[in-house]
């Protein structure tokens, strides 16, 4: 973990807002990446951390993906990321205060920060946020407003982005009879197994929460591997839909899998890891461009008028297409697939003028 003097001088972004929550015994950090683009948007996280230092590193990781996120496909926001860290044992009952106080916080940035849910938070939870500030939350509940639950948009890009990764590599995007690994079957991850299910894929998956576990493996039968043998099960495709961090020099040697094409924010845990997977044959999905379901379609749907047919097509056509130039560029230029995903972000950024604010 870098000391906190090293993060921030290795962040790039704009501005940080730390905000001690004494009641709810809680650090919030907002972290505005980038406002290029536009408002800079971004998940609210709710979990507890080690201690503040590794919240405020989670935050300042997430927001810089989210600028990309936003900027490979041209959407008109910026970048950031919230992080709430609560104790372990907070009271379930000290939750919707701590939100609406939170979403006080939001509101005081006067729209410069926009949110929605991330690992943690579901729309419940920005019906909450949104009583404190209205308008500058996504995916609220469609009874309050909202349209809802992220998740299945953006498995539905992940699958996009699984089949687009089988074409480049075995000429087809058929996936009846490919093994696909799955870490974590949270809201992406769950959705994404009934979607793979129907595809006729063989699915294996690992979990850490025993409900899921049960759901999955006991109610649905699906097959089930524990946490720390995923990494090595022999399949065709690593799906990790999980927390970030996961692929490094330990678990990308371990690898059994000719690609990696899942969910989760900042699956890299360090920049070299992208060369690592690519020297070892593996190809590699960037998971700000797979994983852009929820943050292309929700905003589009409340702010731009997108049906939910539309948000499903336009989320489906930009993984694949954008999955294929990547993958082809990469090879043509050979770096990794991750560094012609953040060129072609950063070529967007640029294009977008000097001046962050
Ligand atoms: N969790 C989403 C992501 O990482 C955050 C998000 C959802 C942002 C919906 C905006 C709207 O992309």
């Amino acid at each position: 973990m870098p000391d906190f003097d090293t993060l921030l001088e290795n962040w790039e972004g704009e501005s940080l807002v730390a905000r001690r929550d004494e009641v709810g015994r809680a650090w919030i950090f907002i972290a505005i990446h980038s406002s290029r683009l536009g408002p800079a948007a971004g998940g609210t996280r709710m979990k507890s951390y080690p201690g503040p230092t590794a919240a405020l590193h989670d935050a300042l990781r997430l927001s810089e993906g989210m600028t990309y996120k936003f900027a490979a496909p041209n959407l008109p926001f910026g970048g950031a990321k919230a992080v709430i860290a609560v104790p372990s044992d907070l009271d379930p009952a000290d939750r919707p205060g701590l939100l609406r106080r939170y979403g006080e916080l939001v509101t005081q940035l006067g729209g410069r920060f926009l949110t929605g849910p991330d690992v943690g938070t579901t729309p419940e939870d920005m019906d909450i946020i949104s009583e404190t500030a209205s308008s500058f939350v996504f995916c609220r509940t469609p009874g309050a407003g909202g349209a809802g639950d992220p998740g299945p948009f953006t498995a539905l890009g992940v699958l996009a982005g699984i089949e687009a990764a089988c074409e480049h590599v075995f000429g087809s995007p058929e996936l009846a009879d490919r093994r696909l690994v799955v870490q974590g079957v949270g809201d992406v991850g769950g959705a994404l197994l009934d979607l793979l299910e129907a595809k006729g894929a063989d699915v294996v998956f690992t979990e850490i929460d025993a409900d899921l576990i049960s759901r999955y493996r006991d109610e649905r039968g699906f097959a089930f591997v524990a946490p720390e043998e995923v990494f090595a099960v022999e399949g065709d495709v690593f799906v990790p839909c999980a927390l970030g961090g996961v692929l490094n020099a330990e678990t990308i040697d371990r690898l059994r899998c000719r690609i990696v094409a899942g969910s989760a924010n900042n699956q890299l845990a360090e920049p070299s890891d992208a060369e690592r997977l690519r020297a070892a044959g593996v190809l590699y999905a960037p998971d700000f461009v797979i994983n852009v379901g929820g943050a292309m379609a929700m905003p589009a749907m409340e702010t731009m008028g997108w049906t939910a047919d539309h948000a499903r097509e336009q989320v489906r056509n930009y993984v694949r297409k954008t999955l294929l130039a990547i993958f082809n560029e990469a090879e043509r230029f050979g770096s990794s697939t991750a560094a012609a995903a953040v060129a072609m972000a950063e070529h967007n950024l640029a294009a977008a003028g000097d001046d962050r604010r």
